[in-house]
Formats: C-alpha cells, structure tokens, sequence
C-alpha cells in the first residue's frame, strides 16, 4: 500500500468536520481499487469524504491522514471497514423486475428440464447487498417450483460489504421498503415483526430456508464449484473498469451450466465476443450449449 505523501486540504469542501485531502483521497482510491475493482473517479470526493466520516467518528480519528495512517497500520482489519463505508448498496424489492418475469417464465422451467435426473438447481445473487434480490428469487421460486417431487433448490446470495451480508441474513425490512412487494406475496412469504422489529416484515423461513448469504470479493477466488442455473450480477460490474467486468463475466460464464443465463443491471452490457454469450432479452444473456442450443 503506498502511503500518502502530504495533505493537501480541498479547497471546495463545503462543510465543516475534517476535510479529505488530495493525497489521501488518492490513497484510498488507490486501495479500494486494488481491493474491491471499485473505481472511484477524480469526482468522487465529496462522496469518499461523506461515506468515511462515520467510520473516522467510529475509530475516534481526528483526520483523513490520522485515518489513512490507521490503514496503513492496521491493514486488511481496516480494508472491511473501509470497503463497507465506501460500497453503494442501493436495492429495492423487485428492481428491474422484467428479470423476475423471465425467471418465473423460462429460466427456471428450462432448467427444471435439463435437471430433470438430478433435481438439482442452482441460483447464485453476486453482489446482493441488503439481500432484497436473492430474497426476490426466493419467492419466485417458491411460487414456480412443484412441491412434489421436490427439487433441490438454492439460493448462494454474496456481497463484499459484510454489514450488508449481515442485514440480509435477517431477513427483516421496514415495511416502508416494500411498497414493490404484493399484498399477496408479502401475506405468504413474510410475517410481521414484533418488538424491536415493530413496523418490519421478517422473511419467513420457507424462504430463508432456500438461501445461503455468504461474504465474497467478487475479484478473488470463488469457493464454489458451480455450475449454477442462473447468476444475477446486477448493476455491481458497474462500478468496475473494463477489464475487471471482462474477466469477471469470463469467470461467470464458466460458472453457469450450458444454456444457463446472467442477468445484469440496467446501464450494464457484455461486450460481443468477450464469452460465450447471447443476448436473449433486456440485459439477459444465455449461455451457449445446453438443451436448446
Ligand atoms: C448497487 S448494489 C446492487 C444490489 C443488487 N444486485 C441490485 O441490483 O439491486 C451493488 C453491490 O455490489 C457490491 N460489491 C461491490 N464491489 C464488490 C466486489 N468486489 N465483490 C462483491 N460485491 C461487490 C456492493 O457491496 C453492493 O452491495
């Protein structure tokens, strides 16, 4: 990690508290790009600087250099709670829904056939923050899949950010976060929170059951072996550069059984010949091979 050099203060920080440098938002640049893929561009200091006042408050730190020495210091301890002030983890309940349609309609039924022997099907949610999309898949499946003869079916959610990890594990939503969530979905799949969760839907665990909310660096090897059926990577490859979502979307591709699909964010492409993918529908794309071809 190199170390920042000076610290130079801003002159158009607006508001009062400690002021990020120029040296040390270079720094923390630098080492979220390194660690996470996350590229922060040269107009992204107001939000580093906004994101990392409470982590500097948390530690009881004077300054961004007192910070970026605390870093420097403490390492890979602190790269988790810097990567987990630093992460955008917007999400809602049924974000860019066509992809929901599509699972409940093909993706799901496709792979019910070409898994007919094994049973076996296989979802993967890479980049899931507060956990609202797997939680999604989870109720599209339970809506779709046959109760009899069951099928062996699972949900691997994962994100970087271990505070989101954390808060999906729960399961627990302010019911204000879910206007997108049918009166009729949200009677079968959620119950109503008491104490502390007053005002909250806690997921019920026939859909908790389905899901396994891991910690992972998309960017470093991937414990799993795969193949899955479908993978959503949706608007997380956003905030990489081009060679990091070229290489991540080779990795996915061999990842996913033949015919299997990846769906991703709404500003998000795949570039043509990058892998072995077509593009069958909004921000779908379908692994080459399998049962149709
Ligand atoms: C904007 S959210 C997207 C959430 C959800 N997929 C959706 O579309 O609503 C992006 C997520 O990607 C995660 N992320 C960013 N860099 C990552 C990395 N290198 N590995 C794994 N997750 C990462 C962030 O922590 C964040 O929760």
């Amino acid at each position: 990690m190199p170390t920042p050099a000076s610290s130079a203060s801003t002159s158009d920080a607006a508001h009062y508290g400690p002021q990020l440098g120029d040296a040390e938002f270079d720094f923390i640049r630098h080492v979220v790009g390194e660690n996470a893929g996350i590229v922060l561009g040269p107009n992204k200091r107001q939000l580093v600087q906004g994101r990392l006042a409470r982590r500097l408050r948390e530690l009881g730190l004077p300054s961004y250099e007192a910070y970026c020495e605390y870093l420097r210091e403490a390492g890979p301890e602190e790269l988790v709670g810097l990567i987990n002030a630093i992460t955008t983890n917007v999400t809602s309940f049924f974000r860019e829904n066509h992809h929901f349609e599509a699972l409940a309609s093909y993706m799901l039924p496709e792979a019910m056939q070409r898994n007919a022997a094994s049973r076996r099907l296989r979802i993967w949610s890479a980049g899931c923050s507060t956990g609202e999309e797997p939680y999604c898949i989870s109720m599209v499946a339970a809506e779709v899949l046959p109760a009899s003869p069951r099928y062996d079916f699972k949900i691997l959610a994962t994100d970087i950010d271990s505070d989101v990890v954390a808060a999906a594990t729960s399961g627990i939503y302010p019911l204000d976060r879910m206007s997108s969530v049918s009166q009729e979905r949200l009677k079968r799949f959620f119950q109503k929170g008491g104490g502390e969760h007053l005002g909250c839907a806690v997921a019920k665990p026939e859909l908790k059951s389905m899901i396994t909310f891991r910690t992972l660096n998309l960017l470093h090897t991937w414990p799993m072996k795969g193949p899955f059926d479908v993978i959503f990577c949706r608007n997380v490859m956003i905030y990489f550069d081009q060679p990091t979502r070229e290489k991540l979307v080779s990795r996915f591709s061999d990842m996913l059984a033949p015919g299997g699909y990846l769906c991703i964010g709404h500003s998000e492409s795949i570039h043509a010949g990058t892998a072995p993918f077509k593009l069958v529908g909004k921000t779908i794309y379908r692994r080459n091979g399998g049962l149709n071809g």
